[in-house]
């Protein structure tokens, strides 16, 4: 009988690597495996060649760089949606991504499954698996990690072995480290105590404040409706402009951020954060925001920012609420165009200057020089009746 097939989300690590096998040989299934270049930096032939050795069937590799940032971040930068204050959400952003994407090569190659190598305590399998059975509730969900019983990295070597895997794999790794072009989260090892300070060795993307230059650097981010377009008054695609400020940033230790979060599974879990640019576009974002919007919709966007963030954090990407807040986000968005100065120093990024052709302030009012507008006359009245239901209140 033809075996049916399982489409493996494949990163070319021990565990997925373990996992084409045991697909194969546990699930008697054709594993065709499925790499995405978010732009983590991806090896093709050295995937292939893994892949193959592990027993895969064959290897599909797509570029969904460009994909990623127009449909999943630019939406949520545009939101100013962040996880807990601290996080800009770059793993869980690719998940739905990288969930479509499966589901893609699913129906193509005709597979019954859908399998991913994330462990049964984290917030991704729910991300990937709610995903899934949004897009095609019809495929079936297999998770290894939460089935099998090898329960240590050196249990899966050993399986590795025994089964002829002829990869070659370094000691045990000291970090779990997941990495794509909106950021880098690092996590286990010795981040497992919340009281340790993070060994410089978990810093990829961005140098020591310390070490950074003593000189600050200034760079102005241009945006239309909501989404950066270009910088120093260049236009700039999307994808050199995130790889600037990444550069930029990361030169100035811009960036980083260490967080004992919540997971959705109910777990505290302690991960490090890089992300240069997404700390830089979000802070600019939000200063011409705040010279564009009035008060009433800047302060209501905020709350719908929080929940947007949840949102993306839980796995919820292919929800109704999620396109509902992206109609809002929209309407919130039209004016917020214009540009913003931001200054670079020894791991701060500032917002120091901003202007827009739908600029709201009006140094007429808000002046105290000589050609102030606004008539004072009018405060006392606004304040009695403001106040009025406090009088006598203590
Ligand atoms: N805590 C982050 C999230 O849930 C990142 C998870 C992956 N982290 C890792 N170091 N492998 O989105």
């Amino acid at each position: 009988m033809k075996r049916k097939k399982v489409v493996l989300a494949y990163s070319g690590g021990l565990d997925t690597s373990v996992c084409v096998k045991w697909l194969a040989e546990e699930k008697n299934l054709d594993v065709v495996c499925f790499s995405a270049d978010i732009g983590q930096g991806v090896n093709p032939p050295l995937l292939r060649k893994r892949a193959k050795s592990s027993g895969a069937l064959k290897i599909a590799i797509q570029d969904l760089r460009r994909e990623f940032v127009r449909d999943f971040i630019f939406p949520t930068l545009k939101a100013g949606a962040v996880y807990e204050s601290k996080y800009y959400l770059a793993t869980a952003l690719s998940r739905p991504l990288i969930a479509k994407a499966l589901v893609g090569v699913a129906r193509k190659e005709n597979a019954s499954f859908i399998a991913h190598g994330c462990t049964g305590k984290g917030n991704d399998q729910v991300r990937f698996e709610v995903s899934v059975a949004a897009l095609a509730p019809d495929l079936g969900v297999i998770a290894p990690l939460r089935e099998w019983s090898l329960t240590s990295r050196e249990e899966e070597v050993a399986y590795a072995r025994r089964k002829r895997i002829p990869l070659e794999f370094g000691a045990g790794k000291l970090y779990s480290i997941d990495e794509n072009l909106w950021g880098r989260s690092i996590e286990a090892g010795r981040l497992e105590d919340p009281w340790a300070e993070p060994p410089s060795e978990v810093y990829k993307l961005t140098k020591d404040p310390k070490k950074a230059p003593g000189n600050p650097q200034s760079v102005t981010i241009q945006f239309q409706k909501g989404i950066p377009v270009g910088l120093n008054g260049k236009r700039t695609d999307p994808l050199t402009l995130i790889s600037r400020l990444d550069r930029l940033g990361g030169r100035h230790g811009v960036g980083r951020s260490d967080l004992v979060e919540n997971r959705l599974v109910g777990i505290k879990s302690r991960e490090i954060y890089e992300a240069p640019a997404a700390a830089i576009l979000s802070l600019a974002h939000e200063a011409l925001e705040n010279l564009t919007l009035d008060r009433n919709l800047f302060h209501y966007k905020r709350l719908i920012a929080e929940r947007y963030a949840e949102l993306v954090y839980d796995g919820l990407w292919f929800t109704p609420l999620k396109t509902a807040l992206d109609e809002f986000v929209d309407a919130a968005s039209e004016r917020v165009t214009g540009e913003v100065r931001v200054k670079l120093f020894k791991g701060n990024a500032t917002a120091v200057g901003r202007r827009s052709p739908y600029s709201l302030y009006q140094k007429s009012l808000a002046t105290y020089g000589k050609k102030d507008a606004f008539d004072r006359k009018i405060a006392e009245g606004f304040i009695k009746v403001w106040g009025l239901p406090y009088r006598g209140h203590k």
